[in-house]
């Protein structure tokens, strides 16, 4: 089938963005190496040590204006220009996507630019200077302004936009994974539901994850080098 007639999901992990110079969590030298999920990512975390928590995310975000797309980023938002139907689904809490070209980027893990109000649980993008600071924030929605939160899915937590996600693999025809280990659910059993639907799955990742046979296709090494050969092989095909 030519591109401009299918449904395509595709679903990013962390590896996408490592050529951009984010680490991943689970290679060497990953996030979770050097900050143990229990002390950082759970709201256990925040609850007991709600400083070390911050500090741990206000740096990351801090980190998203020393960084820029890569190919890999910029090979998808060509794919979605030829793609009859094109959703993207991230585990990443950068902002890569977005900043390459895609328009409707669905983060399930949550995302470094927004703060959540711990009282209202409404998300606003704060990413000024001084959202920045080691202090913490506070919201624009309550009365007396609420201590804001990272808006991000800690361990524990529901992942967001889930039936959105199923409902548009449910329909796709293809369904490519970009860099992601296939070692947290929900997202590493979205591959099983996409074969369930029917559609073609394929891999692109640096190593073998551990839900790699789960694929119909996988290409193994960066996905700053792969993706865009991919995409552009697929779309001389489909001009054909
Ligand atoms: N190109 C392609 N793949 C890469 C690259 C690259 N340049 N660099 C690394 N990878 C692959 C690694 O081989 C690994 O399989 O990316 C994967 C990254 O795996 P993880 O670090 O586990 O990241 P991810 O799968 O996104 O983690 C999922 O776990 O900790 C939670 O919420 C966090 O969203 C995250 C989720």
């Amino acid at each position: 089938m030519k591109i401009n007639q299918l449904n395509i999901v595709v679903l990013t992990g962390a590896g996408i963005s490592a050529e951009s110079g984010l680490r991943t969590f689970r290679d060497n030298g990953g996030l979770w190496e050097e900050h143990p999920v229990e002390e950082v990512a759970t709201p256990q975390a925040w609850q007991r040590n709600p400083s070390m928590v911050w500090g741990f995310y206000q740096s990351r975000r801090r980190q998203l204006s020393e960084v820029e797309p890569n190919p890999a980023h910029f090979a998808l938002s060509k794919l979605a220009e030829y793609a009859k139907d094109f959703f993207l689904i991230t585990q990443n809490v950068d902002d890569l996507h977005e900043r390459s070209g895609i328009m409707d980027v669905v983060h399930m893990h949550g995302q470094l630019r927004m703060l959540r109000c711990e009282l209202s649980g409404k998300s606003e993008e704060r990413m000024e200077p001084s959202d920045l600071e080691s202090d913490f924030q506070f919201c624009t929605c309550c009365e007396t302004a609420s201590r804001l939160r990272p808006d991000i899915v800690w361990f524990g937590e529901q992942p967001m936009n889930m039936v959105e996600i199923y409902n548009k693999i449910e329909t796709c025809d293809v369904f490519i994974v970009v860099g992601s280990s296939g070692h947290v659910y929900p997202a590493a059993g979205l591959v099983n539901f996409a074969k369930q639907s029917n559609a073609q799955t394929i891999l692109i990742n640096l190593e073998e994850p551990l839900n790699s046979f789960m694929f119909d296709e996988t290409h193994f090494g960066s996905a700053g080098k792969i993706l865009p050969k991919l995409v552009n092989e697929w779309i001389e095909q489909s001009s054909l």
